[in-house]
């Protein structure tokens, strides 16, 4: 019988190996302790949607440095196939602007598919020889912080694999949580009052950066003077201030 597919969960520190790469051996996680690292697989070299999601990747890897953060790819396949894929996409291949695109983050090696194993990214039923499409975010500390799948069929966005990583280290930053289809500048939530006394001050806490919709649900603005949640002013929020926690 097949062996079940494991895979690493949020929270977990991030598992080990040591493999062979575009770039050069790395030993993971150890090589990259201080950084947060994008691990991500993708099902097959030279193919279509992999090229196009490799392209802006790699047309973004500034960004995501300035972040702190590396990106590590991985395919079920050999050095050899890696090698002559990433120069087709450098000497042919032109893209939404994107054109004689370097691709310099390291691409492992994993003809064995011990890497794809030991993170679930091999998945039976959807292939036994090719990796899904996952994205693992690892913290600075090789702890795993979120995990994304998504199918051979469907290109991942590169702007929200941004974004999460940008609310990870924020929330870890400044012990906030950001809401829905939050982006960088929108107003964070602070997380749930512990006690009653807590809510109670919470909510009478008129300060200027901070306004709450309900005793568990407060909000502390970002731009002085911008809209609160939704875009609104505090003052136009109905509730805001006058939730009688009594
Ligand atoms: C692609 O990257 O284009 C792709 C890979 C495997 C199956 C379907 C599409």
């Amino acid at each position: 019988m097949d062996q079940p597919v494991r895979l690493p969960l949020i929270g977990d520190p991030a598992p080990a190996f040591k493999a062979r790469t575009t770039q050069g051996p790395i030993d993971f996680p150890k090589d990259y302790e201080g950084k947060w690292v994008i691990l991500f697989s993708h099902p097959a070299d030279f193919t279509p949607v992999c090229t196009t999601e490799f392209m802006t990747f790699a047309s973004m890897q500034e960004e995501f440095r300035a972040l702190n953060t590396e990106l590590i790819g991985l395919s079920i396949d050999s050095m050899y196939a890696h090698i002559a894929w990433l120069r087709t996409i450098k000497e042919k291949i032109e893209y939404k602007h994107m054109k004689g695109i370097e691709v310099n983050f390291p691409v492992i090696e994993d003809i064995t598919m011990d890497v794809a194993k030991l993170y679930g990214m091999l998945q039976p039923g959807a292939s036994s020889t090719q990796a899904v499409r996952a994205v693992f975010f690892i913290d600075a500390k090789g702890i795993v912080r979120t995990i994304m799948y998504y199918p051979a069929a469907v290109g991942r966005n590169m702007e929200e694999i941004k974004r999460v990583l940008t609310a990870l280290q924020k929330a870890d930053r400044e012990g906030i949580a950001t809401p829905a289809n939050w982006k960088p500048g929108d107003d964070v939530i602070l997380p749930p009052p512990g006690s009653c006394g807590s809510a109670k001050e919470r909510v009478e806490q008129h300060g200027e950066d901070v306004y709450c919709l309900d005793w568990f649900l407060c909000f502390r603005r970002e731009k002085r003077g911008a809209g609160g949640a939704g875009g609104s002013s505090t003052h136009d929020l109905p509730g805001a201030h006058g939730m009688g926690m009594k």
